[in-house]
């Protein structure tokens, strides 16, 4: 089955064609960085304007990388949400047109079981039930999964979520935008253990996450020195950030998966694209004994192709969407 998916959640606008699940035909993700890096952030309503203007193209280039035109696509898989509302009806309208005019099924889809579901289009040998860490500028969340569509929610953060953290401290220490990348660049040349900043487990066998104190921390560190101490310093003060967030991540991570009985982690979402976590959380555990699958970094960012493999699972089950389905921003899973 050839499905084409949309993604217009937030501020990539992103089409990809993949063939029964598995086979990535086309992977097209059309950045608005530019857009938005002079504000820090993504302006939710620049972000719609832009998705207006690029859809088409994207999606044009999308069949056209995968040489197949519209009349060949059997399926359609659209984010729903949660997400920006105008960003997400950009993407849901025109895949609704498509639909309608080609008369070819659609399904509106969840973007965080389309995140977990980005390792099947990498990996044959991923049996159910694993834990999930999704990390991204939106949740971090660990699930135990028992199948793509049953999810259960361990734990989740009760304040920002990791990327948002990491695209904070990158905007108060003037480092650009989206932070993440910046950071984790800026920090293989730096000494994680210069700065002690804070780690917020809460309570021992708790699985929700807090990252809002260590924000606060990096503030507080850079308002109490000078401008040359704290330029000095950029390299080590964003090491000595990230591994406090890494330490958290993959502590939690083990321990979601050893108290569940589970010996499979799937790491996913955009921050799953930071070297340092990728490694710790690797090494971590295999030392206990534990299997680690993360998508290649492309997959963990978001892009179509992950929406795609997601919306033909569920097309494959006969669940579609009926066309007056509508953006869904808040959307708890
Ligand atoms: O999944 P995603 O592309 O969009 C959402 O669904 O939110 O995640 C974007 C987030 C941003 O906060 C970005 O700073 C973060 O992922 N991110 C990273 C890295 N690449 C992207 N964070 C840390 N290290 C990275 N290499
Ligand atoms: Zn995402």
């Amino acid at each position: 089955m050839l499905i084409l998916g949309i993604e217009s959640s937030c501020d990539e606008t992103a089409a990809a064609v993949v063939a029964d699940g598995k086979e990535i035909l086309s992977n097209i993700i059309y950045s608005q960085i530019d857009v938005h890096s002079k504000f820090g952030g993504v302006v939710p309503e620049l972000a719609s304007r832009r998705h207006v203007e690029a859809i088409i193209p994207v999606i044009e280039d999308a069949l056209a990388v995968a040489n197949l035109s519209l009349d060949e696509i059997q399926g359609i898989a659209v984010t729903q949400g949660p997400g920006l509302v105008g960003s997400l009806l950009v993407g849901l309208s025109v895949a609704k047109s498509i639909a309608y005019v080609k008369n070819i099924p659609i399904v509106g889809v969840h973007h965080i079981e389309g995140h977990i579901s980005a390792i099947f289009l990498e990996e044959d040998n991923l049996g159910f039930p694993f834990i999930s860490l999704v990390v991204s500028g939106g949740h971090t969340s660990l699930y135990l999964v028992h199948g793509l569509d049953d999810c259960r929610l361990l734990g989740h953060t009760r304040d920002d979520a990791a990327g948002e953290a990491f695209d904070k401290v990158a905007k108060l220490l003037n480092l650009g935008y989206p932070g993440g990348v910046v950071i984790d660049r800026l920090a293989k040349e730096g000494n994680p253990k210069a700065v002690d900043f804070p780690r917020a487990f809460m309570s021992h066998d708790s699985l929700d996450f807090s990252f809002s104190g260590i924000k606060t921390a990096v503030l507080n560190y850079v308002r109490t020195r000078s401008k040359e101490v704290i330029s000095g310093q950029i390299n080590d003060i964003v090491a000595s950030f990230q591994e406090a967030i890494v330490d958290v991540l993959v502590i939690k991570t083990l321990t979601a998966a050893l108290s569940s009985g589970v010996n499979t982690i799937v790491l996913a979402g955009g921050v799953a694209s930071n070297t340092r976590l990728r490694t710790r959380l690797k090494e971590m555990a295999e030392e206990k004994g534990l299997r680690v699958f993360i998508p290649s970094p492309i997959l963990c960012t978001d892009n179509a192709a992950m929406i795609a493999g997601i919306g033909d699972y569920y097309l494959r089950k006969g669940k579609t969407s009926s066309l007056d389905i509508n953006a869904v921003s808040r959307w708890p899973r």
